[in-house]
């Protein structure tokens, strides 16, 4: 196995767990390795820190599969799995991540299951040359009934290779799951995640408990409906949801109808609708903003902060005296004290105060490990607008 030589910097990174090393950080003058090649990572001095994947193509250059030296094969990956199924035990839901790429300790590998279904995921050069063992591995394990297994397209582009969608068995249109006693139906082939948002589930439940019967709520960026149908299901809420995308709103609308539910639907830019709202006498006891990542890297943050802004401030002047307002932020660049900034100021525009009533973290099964800071990036504050 080929020895790399990393800087101080790097090694000093690494002894704190962080999984990834730059190409800045990588001391060879030449980067002649294959796409995903596994190398020993070593000091200036030549000794071992960690055993990692190579992709010269892409700027975190090496990815760690494990801090310690040993023999990357069949029996690691299976450990691996195993360990990551059996966290998976206080979600109820027949729908989780069972994999979750760094956060357990398998980068580049996304494994989602639906029911009797998979959806598997592939975003690195370095798992995909896993590829015929990591499936070998979970049909064993879990002898699911399908899988849709995906070459990701965004993270592929990165990593200089082609995307690809394989299904294997037979996955079927929609599959049905059941979350917390709310069904909905989902598509594996939709391109948005893996088809639903998993990662707020735990949310979506807490936020029931402050929902009173009958209360009148907008669930902003609603994709296929989450939030409000929680809502309407469970408090009979009078809910609307508002998304960009029509085909989502479309989702949502079946979601309801799964329930036996009834709701209002809004294809809209919500930067925009909640302006119009202004100007209308409609108003919520519960204003959900769930945007999508507005800052995928450090340099949006500051477009992102003043796009959150706007969406708050709107927010506040259509929310019921005494009102709440779920504020998300999906991007590891706008953290909790970000979206506490963002509440305070939208507050003050407005004369208000708030309160803050629960924080907000993606589910269990999106682990969240220290060492790896990225591996927190949802987060969240239900916030109670007072007047002063
Ligand atoms: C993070 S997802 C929301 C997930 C949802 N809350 C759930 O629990 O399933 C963000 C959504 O925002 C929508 N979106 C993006 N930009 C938008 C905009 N300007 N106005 C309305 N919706 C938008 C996307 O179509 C996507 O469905």
């Amino acid at each position: 196995m080929k020895k790399v030589h990393i800087s101080p910097k790097a090694v000093r990174e690494l002894s704190h767990y962080a999984p990834w090393v730059y190409r800045s950080d990588i001391l060879e003058e030449e980067l002649h390795f294959e796409p995903g090649e596994i190398v020993e990572l070593v000091d200036q001095r030549g000794n071992f820190v960690a055993l990692a994947y190579i992709n010269p193509k892409s700027t975190i250059a090496a990815r760690v599969l494990s801090f310690k030296n040993v023999p990357i094969n069949r029996a690691f990956f299976k450990t691996r799995l195993l360990r990551a199924l059996a966290r998976r035990v206080a979600i109820d839901s027949d729908a989780c991540r069972l994999v979750h790429s760094e956060g357990n300790f398998l980068p580049g590998l996304i494994v989602d299951r639906y029911g009797e279904y998979l959806s598997v995921q592939f975003t690195t050069a370095g798992m995909l040359r896993f590829y015929e063992t990591i499936l070998d591995i979970l049909v064993e394990v879990l002898t699911p009934a399908g899988m849709l297994v995906r070459g990701e397209e965004y993270s592929f582009k990165k990593e200089g290779l082609e995307p690809f969608v394989r299904e294997i068995g037979e996955v079927p249109e929609r599959v049905v799951i059941t979350e917390h006693g709310v069904k909905f139906a989902v598509d594996l082939r939709s391109t948005q995640k893996t088809g639903f948002y998993l990662d707020q589930r735990r949310n979506r439940n807490l936020l029931t408990h402050y929902i009173k019967q009958r209360d009148h709520v907008l669930d902003c960026f609603s994709n296929t409906g989450g939030f409000g149908l929680y809502a309407r299901v469970k408090k009979k809420a009078k809910v609307c949801c508002v998304d960009i995308s029509a085909e989502a709103i479309e989702l949502a609308k079946r979601n309801f109808d799964l329930n036996e539910a009834t709701g209002e639907f809004v294809v809209a830019n919500v930067f925009d609708y909640l302006r119009e709202l202004r100007s209308s006498k409609e108003r919520f006891d519960l204003i959900i903003l769930d945007p999508p990542s507005f800052a995928k890297s450090r340099s949006k943050k500051s477009a992102a902060m003043k796009g959150f802004k706007d969406i708050t401030v709107n927010a506040m002047k259509v929310v019921r005296p005494e009102g709440l307002i779920a504020l998300f932020s999906c991007s590891h660049h706008v953290g909790m004290e970000d979206l506490k900034k963002i509440a305070l100021q939208s507050a003050k525009d407005n004369g208000k105060m708030v309160e803050v009533l629960e924080h907000f973290y993606q589910d269990i099964d999106h682990p969240y490990v220290l060492g790896n800071p990225y591996s927190l990036y949802l987060e969240g504050l239900l916030l109670k607008v007072i007047d002063l």
